[in-house]
């Protein structure tokens, strides 16, 4: 579970060139490119040591190294496949909702790599991880990027993302953060609901390279959302608002031993400030805090009388109670902070470190009121993980450019 979407102002946009030349080259294969051998030799390492039961390491680097001399990459057992994903949850240092790495489901689909089949797989996700409201951690792993044949691409962010459109006088109806990519679908012949509303589900791109990028309207029983209204104030259902119930973080690359995955959607479930004091707060993506206060009457005359903290803690616990009203997962960031330390305890017992960026780690509310403030982490990268490429970051945004040529 990661607190702060890509769009925490720390962590976005900072990357500059001097930031890319700097900084190591980022672990798990390129298009084209070879595994790196050490990385695999590491990996089966720490799988065979974590796994006993799974028999001599030996053998298995023997195998691996002999697949990658003949192609360039090799192929994981179903049982390392599983383990590394999990691993990767594990070492994501800007997850505060690690504690139970260990029950990620992962769904093998390795062989799936045409835009079709991702794109229905993916719908098929969107399912199994909502799971009537309890939902499910789920990652479905598509194709691998190999040498002879790069790997599927989802262009978007998460598989459910809502439209932002410009509006005469620049305005934005819907999630501002994505007016780009909006823009991009429109002109390639996306045809949005009618009329337009504040919450249109946009298409699912997928590219690859035979077909290039292609658009699938997400179906609506893919679709789950929670409507948000206020335990005590009934103007808040008035406002409309709603959310979608599963965040699968669709344009992350998995990394295991040297392997790309960069087609593995995965998700958890929510933690209320996420869409509360992010997604619904944010002055650049829904911005309702100002509207929020003026229904409750606050003064907002003077930042002094503290109206954007008092409306911010109404509308996440509109959040909160919504989903829990609709009986969808989802957790507050004073009981996910707490389950945070459990982890690292759990972690530092088995004899691990647990890597953690404390910029997302603390929630973006009542920060010093959570546990996870009062401290300081590590915060050296491991893989397996995941890693947020600036290209795929690009293309979540702004709808391109393609990762390849067109076919
Ligand atoms: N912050 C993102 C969002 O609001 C979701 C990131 C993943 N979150 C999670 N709980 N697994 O949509």
């Amino acid at each position: 579970m990661l607190t702060r979407d890509e769009n925490c102002p720390a962590h976005n946009g900072r990357a500059g060139p001097a930031q890319r030349i700097a900084s190591r080259p980022t672990p798990g294969t390129a298009p084209g490119a070879a595994v790196d051998r050490d990385e695999a030799v590491e990996f089966l390492e720490l799988f065979h040591a974590e796994n006993p039961h799974v028999g001599p390491l030996q053998p298995r680097i023997d195998e691996v190294m002999w697949e990658i001399d003949a192609t360039g990459s090799y192929w994981h057992t179903t049982e390392e496949l599983a383990f590394g994903a999990r691993a990767a949850w594990r070492n994501n240092a800007r997850c505060i909702g690690r504690l139970y790495w260990r029950s990620l489901q992962v769904r093998d689909l390795r062989k799936v790599s045409d835009a079709e089949g991702v794109a229905g797989h993916c719908f098929a996700h969107l399912q199994a991880a909502h799971n009537g409201g309890r939902i499910r951690p789920l990652i479905s792993v598509f194709a691998p990027e190999t040498p002879s044949r790069p790997a599927p691409r989802i262009w978007s962010e998460q598989l459910i993302r809502y439209a932002g459109y410009e509006q005469p006088g620049g305005r934005v109806l819907g999630d501002p953060r994505y007016r780009d990519f909006t823009e991009t679908m429109l002109r390639h012949g996306w045809q949005p609901p009618e009329p337009r509303g504040a919450f249109d589900v946009l298409p699912l791109v997928v590219e690859t390279a035979e077909e290039g990028a292609r658009m699938f309207p997400v179906p609506g029983p893919a679709v789950h959302e929670v409507p948000l209204e206020h335990p005590d104030l009934a103007w808040f259902a008035d406002l409309g608002l709603r959310w979608h119930a599963v965040p699968v973080i669709s344009n992350n690359r998995l990394v295991i031993g040297g392997v790309s995955y960069p087609c593995a959607p995965f998700n958890g479930w929510y933690m209320g400030t996420e869409i509360g004091a992010r997604n619904l707060g944010d002055r650049d993506r829904y911005d309702l805090v100002p509207e929020v206060a003026r229904r409750m009457g606050l003064d907002t005359s003077d930042e002094a009388t503290l109206w954007r903290d008092q409306a911010l803690v109404e509308l996440n616990r509109a959040v909160l109670h919504s989903f829990r009203a609709n009986e969808v997962t989802i957790t507050d960031h004073h009981t996910e902070s707490r389950r945070f330390l459990t982890h690292l305890e759990r972690e530092e017992e088995t004899g691990r470190s647990c890597p953690a960026d404390w910029s997302w780690i603390v929630p973006p509310m009542s920060g010093s009121q959570t546990p996870v403030f009062h401290r300081y982490y590590d915060d050296e990268g491991r893989t397996p993980n995941f890693f947020s490429d600036d290209d795929a970051v690009g293309r979540a945004l702004r709808g391109g450019p393609p990762a390849f040529t067109a076919p």
